[in-house]
């Protein structure tokens, strides 16, 4: 499994994976906000956010010369609001400190704020075909089920092996980053969700959880 785990994600991405939304493009700027978006909120409700806040600022340079109210404003019904605020700190550090362009490497990136390891890999991968693995709660769900493994993802050396499983389940080829990270994210909000679909799913002839019928137990929820 480990070894076509890529593999088979690429080619059912492809296929079956989403290909519309509006940031599947590869300026970072427009990649980096969407994720900030997305952190907390589903895709349904950022699409309409999204298109607003490109209109009104369409580069970082116009992001990072706004006050904080108006980013603040523009943001109003989203939630969250340390996330608009740490955005454009975050548009205000590229200027300042690189130049008015974004990083490239993963660890650069999380000097931003509001940016950890996750959306990092997530701007990397999908901005500059970066060998970088994402790991949010919808990929532990993935690959706790895929690999069973047992224990809270939330604490500490459960999360460190996913890490470490993320990482060694990168395709080799990294023209094939962005279809594999938006595979990850597209198998687990369309296939393995809470009541996984089983039957329309690329790992499940691979799957420990799908054999040993434990996908209602994996993840392992978080210990009363
Ligand atoms: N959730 C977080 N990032 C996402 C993305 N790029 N596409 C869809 N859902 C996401």
């Amino acid at each position: 499994m480990q070894d076509s785990f890529a593999t088979r994600l690429v080619a059912w991405q492809k296929q079956h994976g989403r290909h519309d939304l509006p940031w599947q493009v590869s300026d970072p700027y427009r990649v980096w906000l969407s994720e900030i978006m997305l952190q907390q909120t589903q895709v349904t409700a950022v699409l309409e956010y999204y298109a607003r806040f490109l209109l009104r600022f369409p580069d970082v340079a116009s992001l990072a010369a706004a006050s904080v109210d108006e980013v603040l404003a523009l943001w109003s019904g989203l939630g969250y609001y340390s996330r608009a605020r740490n955005l454009h700190k975050a548009a205000v550090m590229v200027m300042d400190e690189f130049g008015g362009h974004f990083p490239v490497q993963r660890e650069a990136l999380q000097r931003l704020p509001g940016v950890g390891r996750s959306t990092a890999a997530a701007i990397a991968a999908f901005a500059f075909g970066q060998r970088e693995t994402i790991l949010d709660g919808n990929v532990k769900r993935v690959l706790t089920r895929c690999f069973g493994i047992a224990g809270f993802p939330g604490e500490k050396a459960v999360e460190k092996q996913l890490w470490a499983l993320a990482e060694a389940l990168l395709p080799a080829d990294s023209s094939q980053m962005t279809a594999y990270t938006q595979g990850l994210m597209d198998l687990g909000a369309t296939v393995c969700g809470r009541k996984p679909a089983c039957t329309v799913c690329p790992m499940v002839d691979g799957c420990v959880a799908a054999r040993q019928g434990r996908t209602h137990e994996l993840p392992t929820p978080r210990p009363k």
